[in-house]
């Protein structure tokens, strides 16, 4: 990447670690200035397109507000039923559309691929905010984010990653960055919902340790972070598989007890059931603020994308 201006941000591995640390001192910048104002003009006059074919609360939220905050303005599809792809036209066409009216565009879309279709039919930045079981790049950027305030440095990272790493794009992107910093990677799923082979291949080829393991006490207690994930239930083809791993792992204030060790947890959210309420006002638990960084993370994006960092 290096320089952000007039790109596309479609998949976690067009990032380099110096890249990631740009983000991240930018991020810290926007963080401090929204505690001192409540919003900047850097953006004015640009606007900003989100169109989500999927069902979204905080990625679409915290874009449109990261572009508000910058003094930009959106527009917004929020369901694929309220435009026309109800009426069969392709996302290349509703892009070509779209880039019309706005100077970027969000997409999230339920087909792997579909983000990079978009970005080829406009001349614009198209930014992937999730196409199918496929890749989640902003989100990874906003962990990584989370990850680094929370435990002070990426240096020498345990995390266990945990649930549907067949289905869950925010892990696909996230094990991608992590990698960058030389992570032990452990991979808790039931059998029918492990990481992608190609993932898994990949990572090790860089020379990542990678643990798959079903034994979530065991692979908590050797990490320093735990990252939840939901399991995916829209994309299973046959929901009697899905009948047969919901529910797989549960994290409460029990099972931290008895892990007898502060552990800090993440989650993408929204959660079903895989981490109680109980767990909540655990010390270590950061997926509330995790959603917040949100905001400095793609005001930073943003801001990249438009020349204006
Ligand atoms: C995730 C997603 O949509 O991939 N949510 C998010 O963006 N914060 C995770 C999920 O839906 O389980």
């Amino acid at each position: 990447m290096s320089n952000l201006k007039g790109k596309d941000i479609l998949h976690a591995s067009q990032f380099t670690k110096k890249d990631i640390d740009a983000i991240i001192k930018n991020a810290i910048y926007f963080e401090k200035e929204l505690k001192r104002r409540s919003s900047l003009n850097l953006l004015k006059g640009k606007i900003l397109a989100t169109l989500f074919f999927e069902p979204s609360t905080r990625t679409r939220l915290s874009f449109e507000t990261a572009m508000q905050r910058l003094g930009g303005g959106v527009i917004s599809v929020a369901s694929a039923e309220s435009s026309s792809a109800a009426k069969g036209e392709t996302v290349a066409d509703t892009a070509r559309t779209v880039a019309q009216y706005a100077d970027a565009i969000v997409i999230r879309h339920p087909r792997l691929g579909s983000a990079k279709e978009a970005a080829n039919a406009v001349p614009i930045p198209v930014i992937n905010a999730g196409d199918g079981a496929g890749q989640h790049p902003t989100q990874a950027l906003l962990d990584i984010y989370t990850i680094y305030k929370e435990l002070g440095s990426l240096k020498n990272l345990a995390v266990a990653m945990v649930g549907d790493l067949k289905y869950g794009r925010t892990v696909h992107a996230l094990a991608e960055l992590l990698s960058l910093f030389h992570a032990r990677l452990y991979f808790v799923s039931p059998d029918l919902l492990r990481m992608p082979d190609e993932i898994t291949s990949s990572l090790k080829e860089k020379g990542i340790e990678v643990i798959e393991t079903d034994d979530l006490f065991k692979a908590a207690s050797a990490s320093s972070l735990i990252y939840m994930t939901r399991i995916q239930k829209e994309r299973f083809g046959d929901l009697s598989e899905y009948e047969r791993v919901k529910g797989s792992y549960i994290i409460n204030r029990s099972f931290l007890d008895r892990l007898n060790k502060k552990i800090t947890i993440l989650h993408p959210l929204p959660r079903v059931d895989e981490i109680s309420t109980d767990v909540d006002n655990y010390p270590g638990a950061a997926y509330f603020r995790q959603m917040r960084n949100g905001v400095f993370v793609r005001m930073t994006l943003l801001s990249m994308i438009f020349g204006k960092q």
